[in-house]
């Protein structure tokens, strides 16, 4: 209809075009019409417009409509159409979809698998912007570094600590080894501490230096959300061995479980050792049971020890890479962002063998690395931080001391004491609630907030992780919110 009309509205024009010269009223007819030629082109947005021309014409022209039949017909049919179209407007035509963009055709599938299997599963992205909430998710200490550190930072940019250092600043890896020797372990700074900027990249580079497409690597469950990514990323299949609870109800390696992950596939193991989320500090028969073990196997371990300054009572920290046969197969990784409360400043390290060490090494994370400046300050740290470590350690050990029995007084959570780190890990399962679940409510209700235990592996299911980054007053507080939450429950 629309080309119909247009078609009739050029030839009115036409029509009316040889009586322009009889006066303006013609020289605006012509003009109108050629408007409503241009507005019909596309009605809907033009409607108004389009009508009150129409309209406004087909009046004028009433009385000389005998004269130009064919114009007045024009003018009649435009208005029944728009008319009809104001009161119907017509279907706006469909665009086409566009079709979505999958990138996961470019993507390893290891991490597309990932990414699916967490999808739904983080509640970072929604913890929302708010005074009152008591956010004890993420492990990042709330204490902030002495001043004496910072000014080291700033003394070496000074003293133009501002260039390359390929392999890492050799007086940092000596102060290193120096650190190292208090768990029995002497190494060679120069072949065997590798500088990495934070324990994250301590992963990425252990695994890289091991994992091939294909290879499984065995982590226990539950654990340390950081070791999937990097796994999958290398193309690695990571297996989960199920810890077991002691009589305290904290979560222990498993041999048995272990013995049965272990498949002609399995390059590595990882140990968290103390462990992040279950606060186990493993016992030396643990240790020589896992490494006669790994070493029947012929598989490396990879030890993560970047909570060995927090152990608790008479708990001991014991590395793993001290027992024999375990030089080659070990790498332990470290990291300055719980010891020194630096997880912003990305600072740690790899101890290995010198064989595995070249591994490492050869694992190309180009020059992105721990500042140089900041290297330096290492050494101050390493030199006179520990006076600030005892503070921390004390906090921490009243936060424990303080939470772990308000949290049992509470119906349907038990919680054990932590060994070593400062996270609680209590059993929630007697509260009736999914961990995801009783997190998401407990942050909406009561605006407390950590960590779901199924994030850390099937295992984890049933238990929540609080950090405890927040002063010993704000934690029972937090206990009171729990309380009342879990109170209302019932
Ligand atoms: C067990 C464990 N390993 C490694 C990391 C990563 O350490 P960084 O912050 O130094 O990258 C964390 C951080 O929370 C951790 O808990």
């Amino acid at each position: 209809m629309k080309e119909e009309i247009r078609k009739r509205l050029e030839n009115a024009v036409k029509t009316l075009e040889p009586y322009r010269s009889y006066g303006q009223m013609v020289s605006d007819a012509i003009n109108n019409v050629k408007k409503l030629h241009s507005l019909v082109e596309d009605p809907t947005g033009n409607l108004d417009e389009a009508l009150s021309i129409v309209n406004a014409m087909v009046s004028q022209l009433g009385p000389y409509s005998s004269y130009m039949p064919e114009v007045a017909e024009t003018l009649k049919v435009t208005q029944e159409w728009l008319t009809g179209l104001k009161e119907k407007p017509p279907e706006r035509p469909q665009k086409p979809e566009t079709p979505e963009l999958s990138v996961a055709k470019y993507a390893k599938k290891e991490l597309v698998a990932i990414i699916q299997a967490q999808s739904g599963m983080s509640t970072r992205a929604q913890i929302p912007r708010d005074p009152s909430m008591i956010n004890m998710m993420a492990g990042d200490p709330d204490f902030n570094q002495p001043d004496f550190i910072g000014k080291a930072v700033y003394d070496a940019i000074q003293e133009g600590h501002t260039h390359y250092s390929f392999g890492g600043d050799p007086e940092f890896k000596a102060a290193i080894a120096d650190y190292y020797k208090k768990y029995g372990v002497k190494v060679d700074p120069s072949t065997q501490v590798i500088i990495e900027s934070g324990g994250s990249q301590a992963i990425f580079r252990s695994f890289g230096a091991i994992l091939n497409p294909g290879d499984e690597f065995l982590v226990l469950d539950p654990a340390y959300g950081g070791y999937s990514t990097p796994a999958a990323y290398f193309g690695a299949k990571m297996t989960r061995a199920k810890m077991k609870k002691d009589a305290k109800g904290l979560f222990r390696p498993d041999m048995e479980s272990i013995k049965a992950a272990i498949t002609d596939k399995t390059k590595g193991m990882l140990i968290c050792n103390p462990d992040n989320p279950c606060g186990t500090v493993y016992t030396e028969a643990e240790l020589k049971a896992l490494a006669d073990l790994v070493v029947d196997k012929d598989i490396v371990v990879i030890a993560d020890e970047i909570y060995t300054e927090f152990v608790w009572g008479d708990h001991k920290h014991r590395s793993i890479i001290n027992l024999p046969d375990m030089w080659e197969r070990t790498m332990v990784l470290m990291s300055f962002s719980k010891t020194f409360a630096w997880t912003g400043c990305r600072a740690g390290y790899i101890i290995a063998g010198p064989e595995l060490s070249k591994l490492v090494s050869n694992v190309p994370t180009g020059i992105c690395s721990m500042p140089v400046a900041f290297q330096r300050a290492g050494i101050v740290a390493l030199r006179e931080g520990w006076g600030f470590v005892d503070e921390m350690r004390k906090a921490y050990k009243e936060r424990i001391d303080a939470m772990v029995p308000r949290l049992n007084e509470i119906e349907g959570i038990s919680c054990p004491y932590p060994e070593g780190a400062f996270y609680l890990f209590p059993d929630i399962s007697g509260t009736g609630l999914p961990s995801m679940r009783f997190m998401m409510e407990l942050m909406q209700r009561e605006k407390v907030l950590g960590a779901p235990g199924m994030i850390y592996g099937p295992n984890g299911e049933g238990h929540v992780r609080f950090a405890l980054v927040k002063p010993k007053e704000k934690l029972l507080e937090a206990c009171d919110r729990i309380e009342r939450f879990v109170n209302g429950l019932k």
